[in-house]
């Protein structure tokens, strides 16, 4: 694989990991080393359609392994047609959320079997395993409560509601999930408290980078 750096971002809804994305491009860009960033799902033409159908499918009930695999359809047409070809060319890419996510909330979430989408993961991925990947670690409730405050936003509202659709047990288990990963795989996944000020975690994930990023 190419010699650029892919740097993930996971955790439960609310977390607080696309403000933090946010705040290192910024980080970056002001130190001469612009990244790429995207997101899961969508990232991609075709993904940002899958992403509304999955995200925004109002009464239309999806089964969990359609889910699933509409996830790693996005997945696999983001990697091919952005990730890897930024890969290649040496840049640093931001992703907002990655295979980990299906893994907690298809698999610890919804029942998937974790084997399964594990090998659907590395197919969609092509093999492909984040440099490094950040988890924004907190409370669900208090993650409701932070998505409730900004309802006025504009995607504060949104969030919400499908915070609430899913339910705080769900949320729970998702948790659960990336916190199990996380064990798995110490040396990749960092766990960070999330339930602090935007700048406190900042600094956190500057510090997981500094070495990395040479910044
Ligand atoms: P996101 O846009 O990151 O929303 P938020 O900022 O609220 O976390 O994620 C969209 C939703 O998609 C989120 O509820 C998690 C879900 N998701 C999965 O269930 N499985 C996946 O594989 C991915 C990538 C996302």
């Amino acid at each position: 694989m190419g010699k650029g750096i892919l740097i993930t971002f996971e955790g439960t809804d609310g977390c607080g990991k696309t403000t933090q994305i946010s705040l290192l491009k910024d980080y970056l860009s002001k130190r001469g080393k612009p990244a790429t960033v995207t997101r899961e799902p969508g990232g991609t033409s075709i993904g940002d359609i899958v992403r509304r159908i999955l995200l925004h499918s109002g009464g239309i009930a999806l089964n969990s392994l359609t889910e699933t695999l509409l996830y790693e359809g996005c997945r696999a047409q983001l990697v091919r047609e952005l990730i890897q070809p930024a890969l290649e060319r040496g840049e640093t890419v931001l992703c907002d959320r990655f295979a980990d996510s299906t893994i907690a909330y298809q698999g610890y979430g919804r029942g998937i079997e974790i084997e399964t989408i594990k090998t659907l993961n590395r197919i969609a991925t092509d093999g492909l395993t984040p440099t490094i990947t950040l988890l924004f670690d907190i409370d669900p409730k208090i993650a409701l409560q932070r998505t409730s405050l900004r309802k006025n936003s504009n995607t504060g509202g949104e969030n919400e509601e499908r915070f609430e659709k899913e339910g705080l047990e769900f949320h729970k288990k998702v948790r659960q999930g990336f916190k199990e990963l996380a064990k798995e795989e110490p040396e990749r996944i960092k766990v960070i408290d999330a339930n602090r000020t935007p700048e406190e975690i900042h600094l956190e994930v500057l510090g997981h980078l500094k070495r990395l990023l040479s910044v």
